[in-house]
């Protein structure tokens, strides 16, 4: 087996050159981090886990028309996607009061809003990745105007098919946040989703009982972690196959 090249490694996942040009190999590690990495830890099986619910919902998107890079999956915890040239911007979608946007405007958590907010924020680490509205994403040439109109309609689109999603298997899709990538086709070029859609990166409550099922069972030191994300697989069907 010949050595792959790493091309960046991120808190979650590490990126690897793919088998043909255009392609990278993501790989899902079993490493948690939150509060921008100031909280840190191994969860034994979370990359397998976060591996197949982020090919199910990504495999399911695409077969509804939301272009995205995944390819196939490889491995227990590795999967072949399109290389993109990262848009640096973290999108959130929200329907319920959770996390920062009661925390920063003292809303009450879980009172639900009348209709779903997109926030976004920039990916840098350094400053904390902060909020920028869509003036300044075009003044900084984060993206285009018309970029952001995909985005929205694009964000918008995920939000209701996995709103409709996770309520048929007794899950409120409290709010989530997803990233996008550029590729090109000539001298054009087109925005699609990249990234992952995992417990990682959604609030997702048990709509029965209001039990976390996502990250904040780590952020906030609730345990059952790794149930819970496994749990979330089994409501989805996805486990049947797994080991
Ligand atoms: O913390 P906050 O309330 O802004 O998070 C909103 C949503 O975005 C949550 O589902 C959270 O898991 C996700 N998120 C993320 N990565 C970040 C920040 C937030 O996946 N760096």
């Amino acid at each position: 087996m010949t050595r792959r090249k790493k091309l960046y490694e991120g808190k979650a996942k590490i990126l690897y050159e793919g088998p043909e040009p255009g392609t990278i190999i993501q790989y899902f590690k079993d490493d948690a981090t939150a509060f921008n990495a100031q909280k840190k830890a191994t969860l034994e099986g979370k990359g397998v886990l976060n591996n197949k619910i982020s090919e199910f919902i990504m495999t399911r998107l695409g077969a509804i028309g939301v272009t995205n890079h995944f390819i196939r999956r490889l491995s227990l915890r590795e999967q072949l996607v399109r290389e993109v040239e990262i848009i640096p911007l973290e999108v959130v979608c929200r329907n319920i009061v959770a996390g920062s946007l009661a925390t920063r405007l003292g809303q009450e958590e879980g009172a639900p809003l009348p209709r779903s907010i997109v926030e976004f924020y920039l990916k840098d680490d350094k400053l904390g990745d902060p909020m920028v509205t869509e003036e300044h994403i075009t003044a900084f040439n984060w993206a285009t105007t018309q970029e952001i109109d995909d985005i929205l309609a694009m964000t918008l689109r995920i939000n209701d098919f996995l709103s409709g999603m996770f309520g048929a298997v007794g899950i409120t899709l409290v709010d989530f946040k997803i990233e996008f990538g550029r590729v090109w086709e000539g001298e054009f070029s087109r925005v699609i989703l990249a990234d992952e859609i995992s417990p990682d990166s959604c609030r997702l409550w048990d709509t029965a009982t209001g039990n976390k099922l996502d990250k904040d069972r780590f952020r906030r030191d609730l345990g059952d972690v790794i149930e819970s994300y496994a749990e979330v697989a089994r409501r989805l069907g996805i486990m049947k196959d797994m080991p």
